[in-house]
C-alpha cells in the first residue's frame, strides 16, 4: 500500500529550494478531487472540486506551511510569525510546534472564526488580536520580521508559494491534464499564484526534456473576490473591506501584481461574488454535493455559478474548483437557512412515534 509522505517528499524533484532542508510534515496534500455531479448538471461542463479543507490543520495553508517552516528550520530559526484571517496562524501554530519552534500570530480584532481562533491557542501559538484588520496585521507582522529574529511565513515568504504549487501538481496527475478552467477564492493572492506557477511547471517539463510533460496544456485562471473586499476587481487597495467570508477580508492583497500575471498570461478572469452568492454556494455543496467548507471557500463555485449564468463557461468544459478551507473551521454559517433564520433541531421525546412523524416517515 503506498503511504502519502506529505508534499515536500511525494514532490521532493519539483521542489528544489527545499534542498537540504529537514522534513516537517503532518502528511499534507494528497486532498480529494472529487466529480461533483449537481454543479456539473448546472453548470453544463465537468465540474471537480478539490477538497483542501481535508489537509491536516483544515486548509490548504499546511501545503505552503510544511515548505515554510522546513525552510526555517534549515536556516535555524528558532521562532516564526504571521498575520493571518485565520487559517495561516492555524496552519503556523501546528508546524512550528511540530519543529520545535515558537509562534507568534498576528489577527484581526474579532473577525476570525471560532475554530481557527482555539487551533492557534491548542497548538500553543502566542496569539495577538490587533487593532485592525488582516492589512495592518502584516503590515505589522513584517516590520517584526525585519527587526527581529523571527521568520515571517506569511505568503510573501517564497517557500509558501513553492509548498502550494503542489496542488496544482495534483489536479493534474488526477485528470490526466490541467483542466480548462480552474476556480478559486483569491484574498491575499498567494495560492492563485502558487497553482499559475505549479501548471506552468507541469507543462514546461514536457519542453525540457523533448518529451510531453505531466501537462500538455494551461488552464484559464479564474479567481474570485467576495464583492465588499474586491481590490484586485476594483484596481485600487479597500481601506475598510467587510464580508461574512472573513478568510478573504482583505483590501491590498501582497501577491496582486502576480494575481494580475496569472489572470492576463492564462487569459482568466477576476472578479467578485457578493456575500448572498458566496452563501447560496456554500449550502449547494454542503447540501447537494456533501461537501462542507468555510464560506471563503465558496467563492471559487459561487463564481462559477455566475458565470455559468452569464454564458461563459463553455458547454462540456472541464472545470476544477478549489474549496480551500473545511466548514468546521467557521459551522455557524450552517445554523441559519437561505433567509438567514435560524435552523433549529426538532425536540422529541423518547418516543417512536413522535420521532418517525417529525422525520417524516408517518
Ligand atoms: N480561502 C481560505 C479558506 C483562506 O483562508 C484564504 C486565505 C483564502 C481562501 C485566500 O487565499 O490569500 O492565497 O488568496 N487566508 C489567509 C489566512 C489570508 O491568513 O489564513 P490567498
Amino acid at each position: 500500500a503506498h503511504l502519502w509522505r506529505g508534499v515536500i517528499h511525494e514532490y521532493r524533484d519539483r521542489l528544489p529550494s527545499l534542498e537540504g532542508a529537514p522534513v516537517v510534515t503532518l502528511g499534507e496534500g494528497g486532498t480529494p478531487l472529487i466529480h461533483a455531479e449537481v454543479l456539473s448538471e448546472v453548470v453544463g461542463a465537468q465540474v471537480w472540486v478539490k477538497y483542501e479543507g481535508l489537509n491536516p490543520t483544515g486548509s490548504f495553508k499546511d501545503r505552503g506551511m510544511t515548505t515554510a517552516i522546513s525552510a526555517a528550520a534549515r536556516s535555524g530559526a528558532r521562532a516564526v510569525i504571521c498575520a493571518s484571517t485565520g487559517n495561516t496562524s492555524a496552519s503556523a501554530a501546528a508546524y512550528a510546534t511540530k519543529a520545535g519552534m515558537a509562534c507568534g500570530v498576528l489577527v484581526p480584532e474579532g473577525k476570525i472564526a471560532m475554530g481557527k481562533l482555539s487551533q492557534a491557542i491548542a497548538h500553543g501559538a502566542r496569539l495577538l488580536q490587533v487593532d485592525g484588520n488582516f492589512d495592518d496585521c502584516l503590515t505589522l507582522a513584517r516590520k517584526l520580521a525585519e527587526a527581529y529574529p523571527v521568520e515571517l511565513v506569511n505568503s510573501v515568504n517564497p517557500a509558501r508559494i513553492e509548498g502550494q504549487k503542489t496542488a496544482a501538481f495534483e489536479v493534474v496527475d488526477a485528470l490526466g491534464d490541467a483542466p480548462d478552467i480552474h476556480c478559486l477564492p483569491v484574498g491575499n493572492a498567494g495560492n492563485i499564484t502558487a497553482y499559475w506557477r505549479g501548471y506552468r511547471e507541469y507543462l514546461a517539463e514536457g519542453s525540457l526534456t523533448g518529451m510531453p510533460g505531466p501537462a500538455t496544456r494551461l488552464p484559464r485562471m479564474w479567481g474570485f473576490q467576495a464583492e465588499g473586499a474586491a481590490p484586485i476587481v476594483a484596481g485600487h487597495p479597500i481601506d475598510h473591506p467587510e464580508t461574512i467570508a472573513t478568510a478573504i477580508r482583505i483590501g491590498n492583497p501582497a501577491s496582486w501584481k502576480q494575481a494580475l500575471e496569472a489572470r492576463d498570461d492564462s487569459g482568466g478572469r477576476i472578479d467578485a461574488v457578493s456575500d448572498a452568492q458566496i452563501l447560496d454556494a456554500h449550502r449547494i455543496l454542503a447540501a447537494r454535493e456533501g461537501i462542507f467548507v468555510e464560506p471563503a471557500s465558496a467563492a471559487s463555485v459561487a463564481g462559477l455559478l455566475a458565470a455559468a449564468e452569464d454564458g461563459l463557461v463553455p458547454a462540456g468544459a472541464t472545470v476544477v474548483c478549489t474549496v480551500t478551507g473545511h466548514g468546521l473551521k467557521d459551522p455557524a454559517w450552517a445554523l441559519k437557512d437561505a433567509d438567514g433564520e435560524p435552523v433549529l433541531p426538532v425536540r422529541v421525546p423518547v418516543d417512536a412515534f413522535t420521532a418517525a412523524s417529525a422525520l417524516g416517515l408517518e
